[in-house]
This record gives structure tokens, sequence and C-alpha cells, in this order.
């Protein structure tokens, strides 16, 4: 529907009538264009800035980054991370959450898809369980990833939550070393008792632990033998009192028979 072309008081020429709605075709108000390119040139600074050149941590890395500074006790130690794979509770839990949010990429069986197969002993990101912990709370960067392609995995400790990450931990150790067919292993063969990289100074250090702990036990055999020493002189004592008591019962057998004497 065309219609002649008018000139409006306030939008000046008119170009198109719809339905009686009048378009004019004037030039944007400057703050307007301003605001608009401003946004633009913010947006390719802001691209560059956190996800280019990764000058600051993103606000979800941030806050991963945060957690894990709130003091250790919410960073799960290796034995910690054991004792719940043995624990069948964890293992359903975290079964269940991976079923709901880690199947897409890695599988219903944890076999591999987009993400590595994860009950095969090859690991990209460390095959330790602190490694494993670490990966799914804090997530794998665009940078950390090594797959060809791969943007790598974002962090799902805010997501899960703590239990929950390492009741999927405990689900993963589960299933490790499964070898459930699926995508081919990738990264380097994790062997259970050798140190992974990562874990080289806490290795040491409980060593050094385990060698204090045997000084002790040593000291304490010491004091042991020293108490068994303590003993034997109490029993030479208590000796030293049976026989004494043995000469009361001879006194008193004399005394005895003594009494017993005028009766015969
Ligand atoms: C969007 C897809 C996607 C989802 C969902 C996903 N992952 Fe991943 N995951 C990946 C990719 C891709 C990698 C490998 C990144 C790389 O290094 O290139 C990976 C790596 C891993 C690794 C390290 C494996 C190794 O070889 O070191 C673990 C462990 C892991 N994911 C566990 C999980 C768990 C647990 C969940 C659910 C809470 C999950 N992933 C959800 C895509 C995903």
């Amino acid at each position: 529907m065309s219609s002649p072309k008018r000139t409006d008081e306030l939008q000046g020429e008119i170009l198109h009538v719809y339905d009686g709605i009048e378009e004019a075709d004037n030039r944007l108000p400057n703050w307007w264009l301003i605001t608009f390119y401003g946004t633009i040139l913010f947006g390719i600074g802001y691209w560059f800035y956190y996800h280019e050149f990764n000058v600051e941590p993103t606000t979800s890395e941030q806050y991963v980054l945060d957690a894990a500074d709130q003091g250790s006790a919410d960073v799960a130690e290796e034995p910690e991370l054991l004792a719940l794979a043995e624990d069948p509770a964890a293992i359903a839990t975290g079964r269940e959450a991976f079923a709901t949010t880690c199947a897409a990429c890695h599988g219903d069986q944890a076999q591999g898809v987009i993400g590595p197969n994860l009950t095969d002993n090859q690991w990209l990101h460390g095959g330790a369980p602190t490694d494993i912990y670490t990966a799914i709370r804090a997530g794998i960067t665009s940078d950390q990833a090594l797959i060809q392609g791969s943007a790598g995995m974002p962090a799902w400790g805010p997501q899960l939550g703590e239990e929950r990450v390492r009741a999927v931990v405990a689900f993963l150790l589960s299933v490790r070393d499964t070898n459930v067919s699926g995508r081919d292993p990738e990264g380097e063969i994790y062997e259970a008792n050798a140190p992974s990289a990562d874990d080289g100074a806490p290795v040491d250090a409980e060593n050094a632990d385990a060698e204090n702990a045997d000084a002790e036990n040593a000291d304490a055999e010491n004091a042991d033998a020293e108490n068994a020493d303590a003993e034997n002189a109490d029993a030479e004592n208590a000796d030293a009192e049976n026989a004494d008591a043995e000469n009361a019962d001879a006194e008193n057998a004399e005394g005895e028979s003594s009494g017993d004497a005028p009766a015969e």
C-alpha cells in the first residue's frame, strides 16, 4: 500500500505508512549513536580482555577461585576422596549427578563422547583423585584444554556444590580402569600408587611424617622397655613381699603349731 509523501511537522518527511502508522527516516540523535557504538567497542574489548588474552579471570572463574580460597576445608584431600569411593551412598549420589550433568558429553557409562573416556587409566589432566576433583570443580579453561578443537569444560563446583562434586569423584573412582569401550584412551597413564607430578611435595611430606611417627614409635618402645623394667622391679618387690608373707605364714604356722602343741 503506497500513499502520497507528506511532511509531518514533528517527524519530518514521512516515508511509509503501514496500517496508519507513519514512519520517517531521521538522523538518530548523537547520544543514541554514541551509546550504540560504545557498547560494540566495549563488547570487543571485553571479549579480548577476558576470553582471548585472559587478562583477568571471568566472574565465574573468580567465584571458583574465591571458593577455593575459603579455607582448605573446602578442598578435598586424596584419603577423603578414596574413602568416599568406598561409600555406596556417595557413589549412588555421584552416579545420579553424572547421569544428569555429565553424561551428555562423557556418555552414560562415562565411556566418552565429546569429553574423554573416564573409565580408562589414561588422563589428560591427571588421574590422581585430587586432579579429577579439581578438573570437575574448577573446570578446564579453553587454554588448558588438550583435545584438538575442544573448548574445555565448565566449572561444575558452583552448579553442583561441594558435596555432589565429591560424590561424582567417588563415582568416577569407582568406574576408573573398567575400560568401557567408547572413546579411545587419551593422555598419560595414571598408576594409583605412583605419585603424580602435582602430588610430589605432599607425598614427600607424608613420608617425612611417617618417619617421625616411626621415631615416636621407637620412643614408645623405649618407654615400654622402661615400664617393663619397672614391672620387673615391682615383681621383685612383690616377690620380696611374698617372701615376707611366707615368712609371716611360717611364723603363723609356728604360732599355730605352738598353739596346737598344748592340745596334743
Ligand atoms: C559440555 C560438555 C561436557 C560436560 C557436560 C562435562 N564435561 Fe567433562 N570434559 C569435557 C571435555 C571437552 C573435556 C576435555 C577437555 C580437554 O582437555 O580438551 C572434559 C574433561 C573432563 C575430565 C578430565 C579428564 C581427563 O582425562 O583428565 C573430567 C574428570 C571430567 N571432564 C569430568 C566431568 C564431570 C564429572 C562432569 C559432570 C559434572 C563433566 N565432566 C561434564 C566436556 C564436558
